[in-house]
């Protein structure tokens, strides 16, 4: 039985974690670093980089001791290589090139954003390809043709905010502090969706892509006036996002062809809301409708060594050169949209 060592360093989570080739987790730990940013509001990369580098290798050691094993019985490492904020990505492949040296054990470059959108596999074996993916997380809002291990065609994209992103800078109006999606999330419970008018950019547009920059500025805008509780704003804010998201993904569904699943992957995906939107969605076309467990939607190892699981069996691997990236499309093909490359 294969197992797979995956690490992951690309924003604030530290994590190491143990995979199998039958989808057994047998060991994985994360140290988030949310207490360390958290006074600057977001995340600081200089501070991330210095915390993968004190917490890295302390963190694989008392995986691999919870799991009861040794390097030795690893088949081979894998480590996110990008995108992500460099200096942590660096942190995490080089320790894992390092460990695969001093081993002799292969080295699996893995593809962050590729993490997230194999991670249902993880969670449900019975997950086949193609699947349609929305990858909805702070750094990128994407919906994926997802056809086999590193075949992915993207359907949409953001022209400006992340999906996740627009939740934590709306959270920051609201002083709700960072990271603001959980927050929102849970203010939105006690709040009214239709007191606050809310635009849904791009609803209904033939351009397939998001846009929630118009979205968080009206946000901005609701605050300011006063007339609104923060509890209505919030849950109009969320019931605004979900309105997008599934005006969005129907069209995405009618422009990918036939699919065995509708899946949601990414740290957004943690939201009850859009979770239970999505999976009426599906419902409303006959397709399953897969979300992995809340602990494997955001960041985390185990969808690393997933992945790595998915490469190995393939036979691949990567030399011991591979360059970490801080750009790293899923679809290198996908056409530049207007806005794009502003932000990681
Ligand atoms: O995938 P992830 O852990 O990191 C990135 O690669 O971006 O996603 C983090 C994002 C943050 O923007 C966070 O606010 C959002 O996911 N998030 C949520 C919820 N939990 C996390 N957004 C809405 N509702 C949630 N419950
Ligand atoms: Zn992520």
């Amino acid at each position: 039985m294969t197992t797979i060592l995956g690490i992951e360093s690309s924003c604030d989570e530290t994590a190491a974690a143990l995979v199998t080739g039958d989808r057994t987790i047998l060991a994985q730990r994360i140290a988030s670093q949310d207490e360390a940013h958290r006074p600057y509001g977001g995340v600081v990369p200089e501070i991330a980089a210095r915390a993968h580098a004190e917490r890295l290798a302390p963190l694989i050691e008392a995986t691999l001791a919870d799991a009861g094993m040794t390097l030795d019985q690893v088949d081979a490492i894998a480590a996110t290589a990008g995108p992500g904020l460099i200096g942590g990505v660096m942190v995490g492949l080089v320790t894992a090139k390092a460990l695969a040296m001093a081993t002799g054990k292969p080295l699996i470059a893995i593809n962050h954003l590729e993490g997230h959108a194999l991670s249902p596999r993880l969670a449900d074996g019975a997950l086949e390809y193609p699947y349609l993916l929305l990858l909805v997380s702070g750094g990128h809002c994407q919906i994926l043709l997802v056809e086999g291990v590193g075949k992915f065609r993207r359907l949409a994209t953001t022209i400006d905010d992340a999906l996740g992103e627009a939740f934590d800078k709306s959270a920051k109006l609201l002083g709700l502090g960072y990271p603001g999606g959980p927050a929102m999330e849970r203010l939105a419970l006690a709040g009214d969706a239709k007191k606050v008018p809310l635009p849904r950019p791009l609803k209904g547009s033939d351009e397939p892509h998001f846009s929630f920059a118009g979205l968080k500025s009206a946000v901005m805008r609701a605050k300011q006036s006063g007339q609104y509780s923060d509890a209505d704003i919030a849950a109009s804010f969320q019931q605004a996002a979900i309105d997008c998201l599934i005006d969005r993904a129907r069209r995405a569904l009618a422009a990918a062809g036939p699919v065995n699943a509708l899946v949601v992957a990414g740290g957004v995906a943690a939201n009850k809301a859009i979770r239970g939107a999505l999976e009426a969605l599906a419902a409303e076309h006959a397709l399953d409708f897969v979300a992995p467990p809340l602990a494997l939607c955001t960041d985390n190892a185990a969808m690393i060594a997933w992945a790595g699981v998915e490469r190995f069996a393939l036979g691949q691997s990567d030399p011991l050169d591979v360059a970490a990236r801080p750009r790293w499309p899923l679809d290198p093909e996908a056409d530049a949209v207007r806005g794009a490359g502003v932000k990681a």
